[in-house]
């Protein structure tokens, strides 16, 4: 949907500071995110895509030979790449029409894969017809993601209205705020623990 490309920049500039870093996104879509992805000359970039149209569509696109595809449901593909002990500087998820589960089990598959000081990034867009239910799903997300161990920053986007148009040809309006917040949760760099662990006084015998 080209109206995201102003969130997938968003996104990626707050996911991706400069080149050579690792990422991972999950769920290519159209590749409005991963093109931008592209220009930041990623060290390596993976893609984790279900659909088989949209695998073809980026076997026969610009980045079908910059880019690592894992061709399946991230369910399937998440614990061959954990076990392969890979791990990544900025991961997003964009995967549309999962349920809240599905983000919560993520969290934890994007814990697990983070680099210490990585970023992760997901589309906020549970409730996102009703700013009070967005608003519920942003703390809970939060909380869970807190849980993790990881620290999440939110920041507000204005959004322009959308108008009837943007929905010709799709199934249901799914996203209706004049707003839109966007996530960002890093994991806490293992040299700030060990360096807080290094200044501890040490306890007289
Ligand atoms: C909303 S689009 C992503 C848009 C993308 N962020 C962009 O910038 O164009 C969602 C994508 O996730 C894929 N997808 C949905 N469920 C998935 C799953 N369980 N595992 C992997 N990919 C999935 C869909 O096939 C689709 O390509």
């Amino acid at each position: 949907m080209g109206w995201e490309t102003p969130l997938m920049r968003a996104s990626v500039d707050a996911l991706i500071p400069g080149p050579g870093l690792r990422v991972l996104n999950v769920g290519f879509g159209l590749g409005i995110f991963d093109k931008m992805v592209a220009a930041t000359q990623p060290a390596a970039h993976h893609v984790i895509e279900a659909h088989p149209d949209v695998l073809a569509f980026i076997a026969s696109g610009p980045l079908a030979k910059s880019i690592a595809v894992h061709a399946g449901t991230w369910r399937d593909q998440i614990p061959l790449l954990i076990a392969s002990g890979i791990q990544f500087d900025a991961i997003y998820f964009d995967t549309y029409a999962e349920y809240y589960d599905d983000l919560a089990d993520f969290h934890r598959a994007a814990a697990q894969l983070l680099a210490p000081g990585g970023r992760y990034s997901w589309f906020h867009g549970g409730g996102a017809s009703n700013a009070l239910f967005n608003d519920v799903y942003k703390r809970i997300a939060d909380a869970d993601a807190e849980a993790l161990g990881l620290n999440v920053e939110w920041t507000r986007m204005e959004m322009a209205p959308l108008g009837d148009a943007t929905w010709h040809g799709v199934r249901r309006n799914y996203f209706s705020l004049d707003h839109y917040w966007l996530p960002v949760a890093i994991k806490p760099a293992v040299e700030v623990a060990a360096a807080k662990e290094s200044r501890r006084p040490v306890k007289a015998e």
